[in-house]
């Protein structure tokens, strides 16, 4: 369906560099029929917005008191299929967590009725939180994992669909059987999706290894194959538990390092997006940096399962490229903005051990779950920010109640504004105290894909 040219008229604010945020008060941006920016107007004169030409009769979109846009949220790790389990991890670490919660959830997605009703309720509460990409992993079962290629799909949201590989040290009831039934598989996945999107300008297919652990030598060697003959991308988790370390250690002692095992099996490159990095070693992150591979940080899941804290900005100061992830459901939540507050203060616990320079600004939190991510999903052409050519995936945040002029009421949530602030103010308000219901509206490719009740598009 073709989309109306529009103009959204109000401040908006996105990521200049890693620490400063572009704040536009008077701004004008104007979203084609193609769902790209084809204008950005930083400061309307006057504050008074006159249209283009050509643009006269576009539809108009302004923001309310105290809203502006956002470039939507980019989450680089998130298990779909764990989504009813948010929350319930109780005092588990990974490897236990992994067979008392997770395993037997996901093997549940062999019903399909269920897979549906789960797709349909995570993606549309990731939308609901601003997230207009998402890296998700499902499970090992195609249907359920073509099912939710197909939700993010009907739903509007931007989309790496992995089926996830798993031939060793897996429980009886979920795993793969073979090499060759794991790459069929893949295949079936990949060959889903270049049929409802062929040039994968939604959602695109993602070779996904759980881990090393849980894959043989020759499914990683035969996932790299995959990977290198079809440019598809892949996510895997390295280095977030020392006990995973350990075993990775004992399973792979031909290796010189976890991050090694990927790099031998082909599975270490620029389309890699690599989980957790907590207990990465120099030579591990310089073999990454050196293979242009990503980093997604889950601060969140990192604390709750007590894998450790990742240096994030030891990474960043080494050149990596570091996206947010939530990680669901070793991560509690599903809100990228809760993460990006989890990534601060996690970062504020490395600073009273190693310095206060660990410490990360709410500009580089916001960074990293936006332009960081893009970059991480190789999209940095296309989102993470607003500039001309780029596609319309944004966020129009409220901090305040919809079409009021005092932020307190209940619509509002938590976020109260008292007239005084500056807009980095509001900003940081925003990233600690906010929550979905300041995401008015989001758009994906200049589509609306979700609006609080309230919202008049
Ligand atoms: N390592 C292997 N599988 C998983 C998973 O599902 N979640 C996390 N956090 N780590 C993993
Ligand atoms: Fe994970």
């Amino acid at each position: 369906m073709a989309l109306e040219k529009t103009i959204y008229i109000g401040p908006f604010i996105h990521c200049e560099t890693l620490t400063e945020l572009d704040i536009a008060v008077h701004g004008m941006i104007g979203v084609g029929e193609d769902g790209k920016i084809a204008f950005v107007v930083r400061d309307v004169e006057g504050g008074q917005l006159s249209a283009p030409d050509g643009w006269e009769t576009a539809k108009i979109v302004q923001t309310p008191d105290h809203g502006f846009f956002f470039p939507g949220f980019i989450d680089t790790h998130i298990h779909a299929s764990q989504y009813p389990n948010a929350g319930v991890f109780g005092k588990s670490t990974l490897l236990d967590w992994l067979n008392t919660y997770t395993f037997p959830l996901e093997s549940s997605f062999s019903d399909l009725e269920k897979a549906a009703r789960i797709y349909n309720r995570v993606v549309a509460r990731t939308l609901s939180h601003g997230t207009t990409t998402a890296c998700y992993y499902a499970t090992v079962h195609v249907p359920a994992t073509n099912l939710l290629a197909d939700v993010c799909q009907s739903k509007g949201q931007r989309a790496f669909v992995g089926r996830v590989c798993m031939d060793r040290l897996s429980p009886d009831y979920y795993r793969d059987e073979s090499v060759e039934s794991a790459i069929t598989a893949t295949r079936q996945c990949i060959d889903h999706i270049k049929k409802i999107d062929p040039k994968f300008d939604l959602v695109t297919p993602i070779i996904t290894p759980r881990f090393a652990p849980s894959c043989t030598d020759e499914t990683l060697k035969a996932l790299g194959d995959l990977h290198h003959e079809t440019g598809i991308p892949c996510q895997t988790h390295v280095s977030e538990n020392k006990a995973e370390c350990q075993l990775v250690k004992e399973m792979f002692p031909q290796s010189q390092s976890y991050t090694h095992v990927y790099d031998e099996a082909g599975l270490l490159t620029q389309k890699t997006i690599l989980a957790h990095a907590v207990h990465l070693t120099k030579d591990e992150r310089a073999l990454i940096k050196q293979r242009k591979a990503k980093v997604s940080h889950c601060p969140a899941s990192n604390t709750a399962l007590t894998s450790g804290t990742a240096k994030v900005r030891t990474m960043l100061d080494e050149g990596l490229t570091v996206g947010l992830g939530t990680d669901v459901s070793g991560g509690y939540t599903s809100s990228l903005l809760a993460e990006a507050r989890e990534a601060i203060f996690v970062s504020r616990h490395v600073a009273m051990t190693d310095g206060d320079d660990a410490k990360l600004s709410v500009e580089e939190a916001l960074y990293l779950a936006t332009r960081g991510g893009a970059k991480v999903v190789g999209l940095e052409n296309r989102i993470g920010g607003f500039e001309v050519g780029k596609d319309w995936d944004a966020q129009m945040v409220t901090l305040g109640g919809v079409g009021d002029t005092v932020g307190l009421n209940q619509e509002a949530g938590l976020v109260e504004i008292f007239g005084g602030e500056t807009w980095d103010d509001k900003v940081a308000k925003w990233v600690y105290t906010g929550d979905d219901r300041n995401t008015t509206a989001v758009w994906v490719k200049g589509k609306l894909v979700h609006q609080r009740p309230g919202f008049k598009p």
